[in-house]
């Protein structure tokens, strides 16, 4: 379990997350969800070692992640953030190959292990013909890709993710989500990632984190959290849920805004979790 104790987040003298206390489960896939600027980059950040909090601690089965070595932890954690911005002429397979960095010893050079996996988080994310490309001269979806070959290339057990979908036609949308799958599936991976796509969410996630205004608002499994009146909340909209019929999931089909006095009354009714 990753567990956060009375997490006070932000950047200089903003506080984003007061005294969260979260937990996420190990070896599920976890979907942090809820709207724009509510601070879930700032919790992943946080939980991935990215962006030191102000107050509180992480534990991974009860240990500080921020008490180990970097290297350490970059053998254990990996993460894609929101927007990373590669230097300039980097190519991908230089990119994917930085993805090897926290395996090396010293200035090592590759070993065949790291050569196989390289490969293979190429091949897994669909890039072979892209490897020699810049990735700053690559599509928005296929830098994406390259990022996310560079994540999986780490071969951490625990995977974090930031809105891995975004920019991705429906194709390779699914087929992200799929590889995600099963790379929990297969290597019994950790993932813990942002997604805005609440149907993504469900059908793919364990377990969902509810965010509103750096607060949790509610966790558990896709059912418990998509539901209209948390949809209403978290989001001020008005949603249907019905069952999806090849997963059996709950989806959501939004219609409307619901009026700000409602959404007003409705901070205050909520339970913490
Ligand atoms: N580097 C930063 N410096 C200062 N403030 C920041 C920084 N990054 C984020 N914030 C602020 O923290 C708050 C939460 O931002 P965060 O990026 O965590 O939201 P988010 O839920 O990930 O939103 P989105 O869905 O748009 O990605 C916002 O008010 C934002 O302005
Ligand atoms: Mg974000």
């Amino acid at each position: 379990m990753f567990v956060t104790q009375e997490l006070n987040i932000g950047y200089s003298e903003n506080l984003i997350v007061e005294n969260l206390n979260v937990t996420i489960p190990v070896g599920k896939i976890t979907a942090l969800v809820g709207a724009n600027g509510s601070g879930k980059s700032t919790i992943l950040k946080a939980i991935a070692r990215l962006l030191k909090p102000k107050r509180g601690s992480v534990y991974l089965d009860g240990k500080s992640i921020y008490e180990e070595k970097t290297k350490e932890v970059a053998k254990r954690l990996a993460i894609l953030p929101q927007n990373p911005v590669a230097p300039e002429g980097l190519t991908v397979s230089e990119l994917v190959t930085y993805g090897r960095f926290p395996h090396q010893k010293g200035f090592g050079s590759l070993t065949k292990k790291d050569k196989e996996i390289i490969e293979w988080a190429i091949e897994m994310t669909g890039m072979y013909e892209f490897v020699y490309q810049a990735v700053d001269h690559l599509s928005g979806g296929q830098r994406q890709r390259a990022w996310i070959a560079m994540a999986i290339a780490q071969d951490t057990p625990v995977l974090f993710l930031d809105e891995p979908t975004t920019f991705l036609d429906m194709a390779h949308q699914i087929e992200v989500l799929n590889l995600l799958k099963k790379l929990h599936h297969e290597d019994n991976k950790t993932i813990i990632m942002v997604v805005h796509d609440l149907n993504h969410a469900s059908r793919y996630a364990h377990h969902m984190v509810g965010i509103k205004n750096g607060k949790v608002v509610k966790t558990g499994t896709p059912e418990k959290v998509m539901v209209p009146d948390t949809l209403e909340n978290i989001y001020g909209v008005k949603s249907d849920i019905i069952k999806d019929p090849r997963s059996n999931r709950p989806l959501c089909l939004p219609y409307g805004l619901c009026s700000k006095d409602k959404l007003n009354q409705k901070i205050n009714h909520e339970v913490l979790i």
